[in-house]
C-alpha cells in the first residue's frame, strides 16, 4: 500500500457534509445549508450524509428517528440533490465512520475537546449527565469527513471550530504515524446573508426547538401556513429603508429583507432598491408570494416521496454502498498504518 492519498477525480475537489435527522427542517436549514449543497454538486464530487449516529448523542425516540431520517432524505432530494450525481446516505449504514471515530478518539487530546464551545452549550449546566457521545461528537464528525478524504466541507459558522479540530486530528494522525494519510479539509463557511432568524425575534436564530411554530417556516408548511406566518412575522412600524446600513438597528426588518434576497437570489441592496420607502403592508405579501413559489414545490415533492418510504430507503441503501466503496479501502489503509493485524487488505 502506497503513501499516496487517493484524490477525487481530476480537477474536482470532494465535498462532504452532514445534516442531523432531528425534528422539522425549516427555512433556516434550507437557505443556510441545503440550497448550497444543491449548487455545489456541479463543481464538486459531493457526498451528503444524514448523520443519525450524531443524532443519538442525545436520546431519540426510535420511530421518530426513522421518520426524521426519511424526511431529511426526502427534503434533500426534493430540493434538488441528484442521487445519481451525488452520494446520499445515512451514516449508521457505513460502519467505517464509527470505526474511524474510535481511532481518532485515540489521537485526540482531552484538552482539544474541552475547548469545544458547542459541547459546553449543549451539555449546559448538567455536564456530568451529558453522554460521552456528545463529548466525542467532534471526533465522529472528523471521521465523517476524513473517511472520504474530503477536501471541502460546507458548514455554517457554528461548525467552524469542529472543522478546525478535524484538521488538527488529520495532522496529528499523519504526524504520529509518519504517513500522509489524510488531506487537511477546507471549510466553506456560508455567508452571513443566509443566517435566517426567528420570525418572532430578530435576535434569535430560526430553530426547530423554538416553542412557537410561528417562529419558523417548516419545509412541509403548505402555502396557507407560509402566508399566515409571514403575515404574523414581527416587524417595526417604519417603512423599509433604502440603505443597507439602516437595517443594522432593525433586526426583524433585516431578517425579512435577508430572506427575500436569499429566495430571490439577489443582494440586499437590490431588495432595498425595490422596496425602500415602502411599508411592511406592501412588502410582506410580496415576500409571502416569493416564499410560497420557492418552497411549496419542495414541500409537495417531499410529501410525494414520503408516500413511498421503501423507495427512500432503497435510495439511501444504494448511497451507502457507494460510500462504503470509498470508505472501506481507506480504513484498510488506516489499519495497515496503525499496525492492526489481520484483514487489512480486504477490510
Ligand atoms: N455537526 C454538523 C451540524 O450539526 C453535522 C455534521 C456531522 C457534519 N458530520 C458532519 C457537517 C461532517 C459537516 C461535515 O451541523
Amino acid at each position: 500500500m502506497g503513501n499516496s492519498t487517493e484524490q477525487a477525480p481530476a480537477g474536482k475537489g470532494r465535498i462532504f457534509s452532514g445534516i442531523q435527522p432531528t425534528g422539522n427542517l425549516h427555512l433556516g436549514n434550507y437557505l443556510g445549508a441545503i440550497r448550497n449543497w444543491v449548487s455545489l454538486q456541479n463543481d464538486f464530487e459531493s457526498i451528503y450524509c444524514v448523520v443519525d449516529l450524531h443524532a443519538i448523542t442525545v436520546h431519540q425516540d426510535p420511530l421518530q428517528l426513522q421518520k426524521s431520517t426519511r424526511e431529511v432524505a426526502a427534503c434533500l432530494i426534493a430540493a434538488g440533490i441528484s442521487t445519481d450525481q451525488s452520494i446520499l446516505f445515512n451514516q449508521s449504514c457505513v460502519p467505517q465512520h464509527a470505526e474511524l471515530a474510535w481511532i481518532f478518539n485515540c489521537v485526540t487530546r482531552l484538552g482539544w475537546l474541552n475547548r469545544m464551545t458547542q459541547f459546553k452549550e449543549k451539555a449546559g449546566k448538567n455536564r456530568e449527565n451529558a453522554s460521552v457521545g456528545l463529548y466525542a461528537y467532534p471526533t465522529l464528525m472528523a471521521a465523517d469527513i476524513l473517511c472520504y478524504r474530503a477536501t471541502h466541507v460546507p458548514v455554517g459558522e457554528d461548525q467552524k471550530q469542529h472543522l478546525e479540530l478535524t484538521r488538527d486530528i488529520a495532522q496529528a494522525f499523519n504526524s504520529i504515524y509518519g504517513r500522509d494519510v489524510f488531506p487537511l479539509p477546507n471549510p466553506q463557511i456560508f455567508g452571513t446573508a443566509t443566517r435566517v432568524m426567528s420570525l418572532r425575534d430578530g435576535a434569535a436564530k430560526m430553530s426547530k426547538s423554538d416553542v412557537s411554530d410561528n417562529s419558523r417556516i417548516n419545509m412541509t408548511d403548505d402555502a396557507d401556513l407560509i402566508l399566515q406566518k409571514i403575515r404574523k412575522a414581527k416587524t417595526d412600524s417604519d417603512a423599509l429603508p433604502s440603505e443597507v446600513v439602516a437595517l443594522s438597528s432593525r433586526p426583524e426588518a433585516a431578517n425579512l429583507v435577508g430572506i427575500y434576497a436569499a429566495l430571490a437570489d439577489c443582494s440586499t441592496e437590490n431588495v432595498l432598491a425595490e422596496f425602500g420607502g415602502r411599508g411592511f403592508g406592501e412588502f410582506k405579501p410580496m415576500l409571502a408570494d416569493l416564499a410560497v413559489a420557492r418552497l411549496s414545490p419542495i414541500g409537495d415533492e417531499m410529501r410525494r416521496l414520503l408516500k413511498n418510504p421503501g423507495d427512500i430507503d432503497a435510495v439511501l441503501a444504494k448511497g451507502a454502498d457507494r460510500a462504503t466503496a470509498i470508505a472501506r479501502p481507506l480504513l484498510a489503509q488506516v489499519h495497515d498504518v496503525i499496525g492492526f493485524l489481520g484483514k487489512s487488505t480486504d477490510h
